[in-house]
């Protein structure tokens, strides 16, 4: 079967790329990735793709404006056949014209149950709202910050006592494992999009807790 081309769009740490590399370098991801983009540029991620032998680029978005900039980065991904864009902690908000082009083939995870708490530090606002469980999500990237169809959540307690660094810890434990799950499932086929929803084998797995 043929590999999945796939890019990494990612600013900082970069340990959910290092998710999706493990997962392929144990066989359980039919994906190859073709390079791994960043707006920043001592991103660990960058040094993590250098690290497995992945092309790393670094995209300067010092004095662009941002539809020029998002245009540089498809040139990029396109250049490099690229079939399946994958958002893992990138930090920026895609312009229509971007999503548009690359429209299903495009995902982001984010650090909540969406719709639950969309953008930004997601596991403060679950522990400020009180919910007794919050989580993780991939899901479609569409115009809609965070809003696009979801194809894999993992639900992670809340806990007394947590602290927004405990919390992120274990939802981050959950991210690793349904990200590399989802890039396969697409891989695979399993994945389609329909009246704006995204139809999987299974859209929740919830892993076991308490
Ligand atoms: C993750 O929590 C991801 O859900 C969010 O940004 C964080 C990136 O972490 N979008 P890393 O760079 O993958 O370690």
């Amino acid at each position: 079967m043929n590999k999945l081309r796939i890019a990494v769009l990612a600013s900082g740490r970069g340990s959910n790329l290092q998710s999706i590399i493990d997962s392929i370098e144990k066989g359980a991801l039919n994906a190859q990735i073709a390079c791994v983009a960043s707006d920043v540029k001592n991103a660990n991620a960058l040094e993590r793709a250098r690290e497995h032998s992945i092309e790393a680029l670094f995209l300067d978005p010092r004095g662009k404006a941002k539809e020029e900039y998002y245009s540089q980065i498809a040139d990029a991904l396109e250049k490099r056949r690229v079939e399946l864009v994958v958002m893992a902690g990138f930090m920026r908000i895609a312009p229509a014209s971007f999503t548009s082009k690359f429209a299903g083939r495009i995902i982001n995870i984010h650090p909540s149950l969406l719709p639950s708490f969309p953008g930004l530090h997601p596991q403060k606002q679950a522990l400020e709202a009180g919910v007794k469980e919050s989580g993780c999500t991939v899901h479609f990237v569409t115009e809609q910050v965070d809003g696009g169809p979801a194809i894999l959540q993992a639900r992670v307690p809340v806990l007394e006592g947590d602290s927004e660094e405990t919390l992120t810890e274990r939802i981050l434990e959950q991210e690793h494992k349904i990200l590399p799950k989802a890039i396969e499932l697409i891989a695979e086929g399993r994945v389609k999009i329909e009246g704006g929803k995204a139809i999987v084998d299974y859209a929740v797995f919830q892993d076991k807790w308490l």
